[in-house]
Order: structure tokens, then sequence, then C-alpha cells
């Protein structure tokens, strides 16, 4: 891989998808920082991660907070952000406030991490946004997160002309078992969801950290990629 000594910054690292990419960036020689909200999350991570990784603490809802983390941070030559949530409602259970509160992280913590962070991008460098399968397959149970993920694929596609040279990429993944990564949990009925959902699609299994993190080595290092989607969704969108 060609990311071998970049430095590599990803908001939402201490657990999940971010924490799946970090490992997959300190096996490949980046430099890693991970940043979210808890201290504690970010330490056992750092540790778990191991490879000389790093952390600091942001609150992408607060722009203060993330123009700290860069002038902590400094330059860097890749950025990620997986910071995000489901807001588990139809829209007749929606309030204005949920819909907001799920576009205040969703969609413009991304938004205010790339306007503050791009100055910080090194030449060559790139942005990745985590999204979700619910942007091109809309689910009514998850109204809003469903409308906020396709915005941040919208927004990955503009800042890819606006910000150019800088490259801008998005993972859209649907199901992934994060059960053994920072908080993730695994209980029966999480087990039988996995396991039926995995039997309901073309690809007959669940995507993993790992598969997300290799997706996101692809995107850094592949300098002709610049306003890609890349569905890691085990065929959920086709069927
Ligand atoms: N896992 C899946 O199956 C899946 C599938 C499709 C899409 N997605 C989407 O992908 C994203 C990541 O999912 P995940 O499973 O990795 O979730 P996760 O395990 O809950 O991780 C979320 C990360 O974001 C951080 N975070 C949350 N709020 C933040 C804030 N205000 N400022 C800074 N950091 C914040 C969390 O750490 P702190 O708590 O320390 O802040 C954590 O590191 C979500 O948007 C999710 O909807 C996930």
């Amino acid at each position: 891989m060609k990311i071998s000594n970049s430095k590599v910054l990803i908001i939402g690292g201490s657990s999940g998808l971010g924490l799946g990419i970090a490992k997959e960036c300190a096996i490949n020689e980046a430099q890693v920082t991970i940043a979210s909200r808890s201290k504690e999350k970010l330490q056992d991570s750092v540790s778990e991660i191991g490879y000389g990784a790093e952390c600091h603490v942001v609150d992408i809802s607060s722009e203060t907070s993330i123009i700290n983390l860069f002038k902590n941070v400094g330059h860097i030559d890749h950025l990620v952000v997986t910071s995000g949530f489901v807001t588990g409602k139809q829209f007749s259970e929606l309030s204005e406030k949920d819909a907001r509160d799920d576009f205040e992280i969703n969609f413009w913590g991304k938004f205010n991490v790339s306007k503050y962070g791009v100055k910080y991008l090194n030449k060559g460098g790139s942005i990745i946004f985590i999204s979700g399968a619910f942007a091109r397959k809309p689910n009514p149970n998850v109204f809003m997160t469903s409308v906020s993920v396709a915005a941040v694929e919208a927004m990955a596609k503009t800042l890819a002309i606006s910000l150019s040279p800088i490259r801008v990429n998005v993972i859209s993944p649907y199901v992934i078992d994060t059960s053994l990564t920072g908080s993730g949990q695994m209980n029966e009925d999480r087990k039988e969801f996995l396991e039926s959902t995995a039997k309901s699609l073309p690809s007959k299994c669940i995507g993993s950290p790992k598969d997300i993190g290799e997706a996101a080595m692809f995107l850094m290092s592949n300098s002709y990629v610049t306003g890609s989607i890349l569905s890691i969704d085990g065929g959920f969108t086709v069927i």
C-alpha cells in the first residue's frame, strides 16, 4: 500500500468502523491519530491499535472543538470522518428537533470538519466520509438518517470539485459486524439479526470493520479516485 508514513486523522476512530480503518492504516505503516469525544475510549483504542497511534478529544458538534483539534494535530495526508449515529424513527414519529439533531452530527459535523480541516491537508491528500446504504436505498424506519447520509454523499461529490486536487470519497456500508470493536456488543438478538441479514444478501455474509479498513486503504492510495461512492454492502443496494 502507498500509505506508509502518511499521516492519517480518523475522527470517530475510537470504535466500530473508524477503529477498523485505524487498525488497517497502522498495519500499513501510516502514522495514525484517532479523535472522538471520550478520552477513556480513545486511550483504550490507541492501545488496541498500537504502532505509536495517537489520540485527541474532539466533539464535531462544536466548531471550536474542531478548530482546536486541527491546531493540535497539524498537517495531515488523509482525513477520515466516521462519527455518526442512526435516528431510528419514521417520518410520522420525528420532531423537528430529532431531525435537526441527526443532521447536526451526520451532516454538519462532516461539513465543519471539511471546512476547518482542508487547510491542514497536504498536497495529494484526501478526505473520506462514511455514509450508509440507506442513502441509495432509503429506509422509512430510519427516515432522517436516510436523508442525512444522502446529503453527505451529495456533499462529497461536490467537494471533490470544490477542493480539487484534494480527493473526496465516501464509503457506503450496509450492516457491519462491529461486535468485537469498542462499544460493539453481541447479544442473542444481535446475533440473530446478523445471521438473517447475511442470508438475505447476495454476498451471504456480513461485512467486518477490516472490510471497511481495506476500502479506506484503496481510496487513500488510488490517486485517480475522487467523487466516488464505494458501496461495501454485500449487494444490499442491488436487490
Ligand atoms: N456499523 C454499521 O453496521 C454501519 C453501517 C452503515 C453505516 N454506519 C454508519 O457509520 C458510522 C460509524 O458507525 P460505527 O458502527 O463505527 O459507530 P460507533 O461504533 O458508534 O462509532 C462512532 C464513533 O464516532 C465517535 N463520535 C460520536 N459522536 C461524536 C461527536 N459528536 N464528535 C466526535 N466523535 C463522535 C464515537 O466516539 P465517542 O463516543 O468517544 O465520541 C465513535 O468513535 C455511523 O454514522 C453509522 O450510522 C454504520
